[in-house]
C-alpha cells in the first residue's frame, strides 16, 4: 500500500475549519493509503538556532529527526493542512519543515545544482484563509513557500484547496465555503 503522511498544522483542533476539510479527505483517501499523520503542536520540535546548526554543522542530527525525515522522504503522497496565519502558515511548519530539510535526505547537491530526493509524486496543501486572499495572490506568503520547498525536496505536483474570507461572513457563509473546499478536494482525491 502507498504511503500518505498527513502534517497537520490545525492549531484549533475541533474548532478549526481547515481541519474539517482535511478530515473529510482523510475519510476519502483512508483505504487507499497506509497513513501516518504527524500532528504540530508548537513545543515538539526545536527551531534551527545557533546551536542546532552547530550540531548539524559537526555531523549530529538527532536519530529521531533523522528517521521521520527518513520517512518524508520515502512518502508516495503528502497532505498538509494549515490555516493561514499572518499572511502565511503557523511558524511551527516553518520549524518542522527546517527539521526535516536534511542534506542527503530530502535533497542534495548534485554537483552543479540541488535536487529533491523525496518520493512524493503529489501534495495537498489544504487551507482556510480569514481574509479575501486567493492561492497565488501577492498576499499569500504561504502557497509560494509551499511550491518552493516542494522543488527543493522534489515533491512533485503541488496542489492547494483554500477557502477564503472566512472572517468576513456569516457562520453559514463560512461553512458553505468549508464544504465547497471539500468538494473540490475530494475532487482532487478521485486522482489523488
Ligand atoms: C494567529 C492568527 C493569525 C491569523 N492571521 C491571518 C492573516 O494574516 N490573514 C488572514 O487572512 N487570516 C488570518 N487569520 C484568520 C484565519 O486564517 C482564519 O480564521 C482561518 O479560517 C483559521 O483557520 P482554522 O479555522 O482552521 O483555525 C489568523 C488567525 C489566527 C488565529
Amino acid at each position: 500500500m502507498q504511503k500518505l503522511i498527513v502534517i497537520d498544522a490545525c492549531m484549533r483542533d475541533r474548532e478549526s475549519r481547515t481541519e474539517k476539510i482535511l478530515e473529510a479527505l482523510l475519510a476519502a483517501l483512508g483505504s487507499r493509503y497506509d497513513m501516518e499523520k504527524i500532528i504540530l503542536d508548537g513545543e515538539d520540535y526545536e527551531a534551527v538556532g545557533r546551536r542546532v546548526l552547530r550540531e548539524r554543522s559537526n555531523g549530529y542530527v538527532p536519530d529521531d529527526i533523522v528517521a521521520q525525515a527518513k520517512q518524508i522522504a520515502a512518502a508516495d503522497r503528502i497532505i498538509i493542512a494549515a490555516p493561514f496565519w499572518d499572511m502565511s502558515f503557523p511558524a511551527i511548519l516553518k520549524v518542522f519543515i527546517e527539521n526535516m530539510s536534511l542534506f542527503n535526505i530530502t535533497f542534495r547537491n548534485n554537483g552543479t545544482s540541488f535536487e529533491g530526493l523525496c518520493k512524493c509524486g503529489k501534495l495537498l496543501y489544504i487551507t482556510t484563509r480569514g481574509m479575501n486572499i486567493h492561492t497565488g495572490d501577492p498576499l499569500d506568503g504561504a502557497t509560494p513557500y509551499i511550491r518552493a520547498i516542494g522543488e527543493l525536496w522534489g515533491l512533485g505536483e503541488i496542489m492547494t484547496v483554500a477557502a477564503e474570507n472566512m472572517d468576513y461572513c456569516t457562520s453559514e457563509e463560512a461553512d458553505l465555503k468549508v464544504k465547497a473546499a471539500i468538494a473540490e478536494g475530494l475532487e482532487i482525491c478521485r486522482e489523488f
